[in-house]
């Protein structure tokens, strides 16, 4: 295992990331973590990432010299090498010149750090502050125009540092090094499998949780249901999973839900379903202002959830799908405790449970579809595109009525089926069928209609923060139209969005 010790840096979870594909496992702490700890834990490696500040500040967030006699090997990047320079004795100052982005650099081949690594390359920097003076036994192994140590090392001590960000695809032999690193230096294995982690997880939770009991909120969306299938082969019966029909899920999406994790499933979880549609729409009617609506269908989760958790009763734990990128506050020193971050549809963040239990805590989304696979939980589930925790709520304009919600289905399910059958799934990132508030006026058989136009929006994005409107043919938007208009009641007319994001968002509300 190596041990990422973060200090904050936008990069971190690249890194975290860059070593997990050597099959290495790795751990992100902050930088906060006792020496102590470090010792008990017996990581193989230690890797310092970047961070925002400046070593020489008040209050700089320093580790402690001891881990540089622990015999481990240590890797510093940017503020980490800035670090352990200046707790080890050397000096750090601010540049002459600031580097950002692609910068040339020149390496010591002959450093173990740097083996097959090209003589010249192009890295990736980021800083104000350098390594000015280098503690006593360090060597200068790397260079760049503006930053004369660029890369340092004492390789007996087995302690490395490097001004660059190899975690970042710009630095051109940066998976190199770090492999250099984990492999080479710390000797890791590279035996790290998704097996290897499904099964120490498990261990590891029976030993957490002991003979206490555990209720999960069950979405049916990849990362609670991998979470929820970890947790019942760890403690099985001691498990609970709570899955809230709220009336805005897709087309027969509760039962199916339901058949995967309900009492004919092969999982055998104690299943909870809650059906409280009526009581969803009931505190929905009338409200069309789309924050309102995604505050009330929130709130209303929260309550009904409490009140099962009620039910059950003495409830230690509570466990969450959390994972990596959901993770917001592992740096800076903040301890991650029992009021940490929720990423199921609304879940309190002021829960009354002894902890909190997040078994993806350190895993990336691909990763923990591989869990999924791992664990047999079909790959409809496993594959399956972002649903918003507000549903439907989100994709009707204006009131959600319960009339409303099954015209929305309806079109969806048409739109999915045949975007399947095109080929075009596989394709696209995000895609669904909304229903506007507009009404126009239609003609079918021989008599006028008044009727809702349905909006299709299709999106292709890696990150979700930037979208664009993908180009689906126009003879399926053209079949996708005429079955909707032909088989939903009430809709006379279809759109399709063709705008990004920014300026328009994914969902519509
Ligand atoms: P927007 O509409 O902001 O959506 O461009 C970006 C991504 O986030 C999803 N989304 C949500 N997911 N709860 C969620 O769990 C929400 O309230 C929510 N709102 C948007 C959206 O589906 C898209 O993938």
């Amino acid at each position: 295992m190596i041990i990422v010790l973060d200090f904050g840096g936008q990069y971190n979870q690249l890194i975290a990331r860059r070593v997990r594909e050597s099959n290495v496992y790795c751990e992100v702490h902050p930088y906060t973590l006792s020496v102590d700890k470090i010792r008990e834990m017996a990581p193989k490696g230690i890797i310092l990432t970047g961070g925002p500040n400046s070593v020489f500040e008040e209050n700089a967030a320093l580790c402690d010299k001891e881990l540089f006699e622990l015999g481990i090997p240590v890797l510093g990047i940017c503020y980490g090498a800035q670090t352990m320079a200046h707790v080890l004795g050397g000096k750090v100052a601010t540049a002459p010149v600031s580097e950002y982005g692609k910068t040339t650099l020149d390496v010591d081949t002959k450093a173990k750090l740097f083996k097959e690594v090209r003589g010249t390359s192009i890295c990736w920097m980021s800083h104000t502050d350098y390594i000015a003076e280098m503690p006593d036994s360090f060597k200068n192994i790397a260079r760049t125009e503006n930053c004369p140590v660029a890369g340092m090392c004492d390789e007996e001590k087995n302690l490395y540092a490097v001004q660059f960000h190899p975690e970042v695809v710009h630095t051109e032999e940066g998976t190199k090094i770090l492999r250099n690193f984990v492999l080479d230096i710390c000797g890791c294995k590279a035996e790290w499998k998704m097996e290897s982690f499904v099964e120490t997880t498990i261990e590891n939770l029976r030993k957490k949780i002991g003979k206490g009991r555990v209720l999960c909120a069950l979405s049916g969306g990849v990362d609670s249901s991998v979470a929820a299938v970890l947790l019942s082969k760890a403690v099985g019966e001691q498990l609970t999973c709570v899955f809230v029909d709220h009336g805005l899920l897709r087309k027969n999406e509760g039962d199916e839900v339901e058949a995967v994790f309900g009492p004919s499933g092969p999982y055998k979880l104690n299943f909870i379903r809650v059906n409280a549609q009526e009581r969803f729409y009931e505190k929905l009617k009338g409200v069309t202002e789309p924050e309102k609506k995604r505050k009330i269908i929130g709130e209303e989760f929260i309550r009904v959830f409490e009140e099962e958790a009620k039910k059950i009763g003495a409830v230690d734990f509570l466990g969450q799908g959390t994972i990596y990128p959901d993770v917001i506050e592992s740096g800076l020193g903040k301890s991650a405790t029992i009021k940490s971050h929720h990423n199921v549809g609304g879940l309190p963040d002021y829960v009354d449970f002894k902890e909190i239990v997040e078994p993806l805590r350190m895993l990336f989304k691909d990763e923990v579809r591989a869990a999924g696979l791992k664990l047999g939980i079909p790959e409809h589930l496993v594959f399956r595109q972002p649903f918003p925790g507000p549903g439907l709520g989100i994709r009707i304009i204006g009131e959600v009525t319960a009339d409303k919600v099954r015209m929305v289905q309806d079109a969806d399910a048409i739109f999915r089926e045949e975007v399947a059958r095109a080929g075009w799934n596989t394709k696209i990132s995000q895609y669904y069928a909304a229903l506007t508030n507009m009404r126009s006026v239609g003609v079918m058989g021989d008599g006028r209609t008044y009727d809702y136009a349905v909006a299709l929006r299709a999106v292709i994005t890696s990150d979700f923060m930037t979208a664009e409107a993908a180009p689906l043919p126009f003879e399926l938007l053209q079949k996708v139209t005429d079955r909707i208009v032909n088989e939903v009641k009430g809709v006379n007319r279809v759109l399709y969005d063709c705008t990004s994001k920014p300026p328009a968002t994914i969902e519509l509300e």
